[in-house]
């Protein structure tokens, strides 16, 4: 059986991102070119959680049950992990996980997407049907199972998807050491290969989300106009707040988004002025306008980037993409 995409379920896609095709692959043996500072460097990465050893091959890595994998030296763009978070559901979490990715991935951008709800929404817009799923981020977290094998290549970015056994995980993780670095661990070992990671998270501040915090280095908050979806974002600040303190002292509200939004009401318009009352510039200038498209792309298993190519949410999208690349970089 297939996906949408003609993967076999279960089999991991090759994963190359086209590389092999890239001039700057060095040859197997080669010494690895030497290292300059990359200005997009994170600014504390731990020791433990460096990139992968400076080989160009596959390699076997000791210790690992699941065999070979692929390791790449590619540095010239440092990866940036930005996290979709609000504990409200229904605010354009996973719709903009989506639509972002596979506009950054237009741009030219190796993007890999990631599905940590259990309700699995993203993974099921990208059209791969959950149920025969072998193997999940479930198994990343819970078992240490590698991310390489549960991500598949579609025509608009790489996801590493979900199934409903997700639900088991905060459970599974809580008796876990280490249980809040998980997904962090999970990551490091395809970071080398993508320019951004997306990682969209479940309605809730519970571990899955704090995994997905100490992870990222930022976080992107989309929200409604509306007061009382305002109100939420201060209990997510004190979230963030304690990770900086415990976990992961770089991460922070890159960007509050304002999704579905409808400046044509009196009440959105005081909404919007109080939050940028209350984030100043965090406020990003894209605003993604209400729309049946953004429901219908799913339906087709596509971005609304491909659905409708030329329409507003696809063009909001893509100034959201270039909004994002202009604070990542004006950051580093
Ligand atoms: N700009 C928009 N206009 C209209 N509907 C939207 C828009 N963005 C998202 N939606 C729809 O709203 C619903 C909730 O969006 P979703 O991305 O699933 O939210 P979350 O992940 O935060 O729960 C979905 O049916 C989605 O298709
Ligand atoms: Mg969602």
């Amino acid at each position: 059986m297939t996906n949408t995409f003609g993967h076999p379920y279960g089999q991991a896609p090759e994963h190359d991102h086209g590389q092999q095709h890239r001039p700057e692959v060095a040859p197997v043996a080669t010494p690895a070119p030497i290292q300059t500072v990359s200005p997009h460097a994170p600014l504390q990465q731990p020791q433990e959680h460096q990139a992968p050893a400076q080989t160009h091959s596959f390699i076997p890595q000791q210790q690992d049950p699941y065999g070979p994998r692929f390791v790449t030296n590619r540095q010239e763009k440092h990866c940036r992990v930005i996290c979709l978070s609000n504990q409200k559901g229904g605010v354009a979490k996973t719709t903009t996980t989506m639509n972002l990715g596979a506009a950054l991935s237009e741009m030219g951008n190796r993007v890999l997407v990631i599905d940590l709800d259990p309700q699995s929404n993203l993974t099921m817009s990208f059209g791969i049907d959950v149920e025969t799923l072998p193997k999940s981020i479930f198994d990343v977290l819970v078992h240490k199972y590698p991310i390489e094998h549960i991500i598949q290549t579609t025509p608009e970015c790489d996801i590493a998807v979900a199934s409903i056994d997700l639900a088991g995980a905060e459970l599974a993780l809580s008796s876990m050491i280490g249980r809040e670095r998980a997904l962090e661990k999970a990551i490091s070992s395809v970071k080398n290969d993508y320019d951004y990671i997306l990682i969209d998270t479940p309605p809730s501040l519970g571990l899955l989300t704090v995994n997905a915090f100490t992870a990222s280095d930022e976080v992107i908050v989309p929200v409604q106009a509306e007061y009382l979806s305002l109100r939420g974002l201060v209990q997510l600040d004190n979230t963030l707040h304690v990770i900086r303190e415990h976990l992961n002292p770089k991460v922070h509200i890159g960007g509050v988004l304002l999704t579905m939004y409808d400046g044509r009401t009196i009440h959105s318009r005081e909404a919007t002025e109080l939050l940028e009352k209350t984030y100043g510039d965090k406020v990003m200038n894209t605003r993604i306008k209400k729309t049946i498209r953004l429901a219908e792309a799913p339906v087709q298993g596509s971005s609304v980037l491909t659905y409708e190519s030329n329409g507003n949410a696809a063009a909001q999208y893509r100034a959201l993409a270039q909004e994002v690349v202009a604070r990542v970089e004006q950051a580093v």
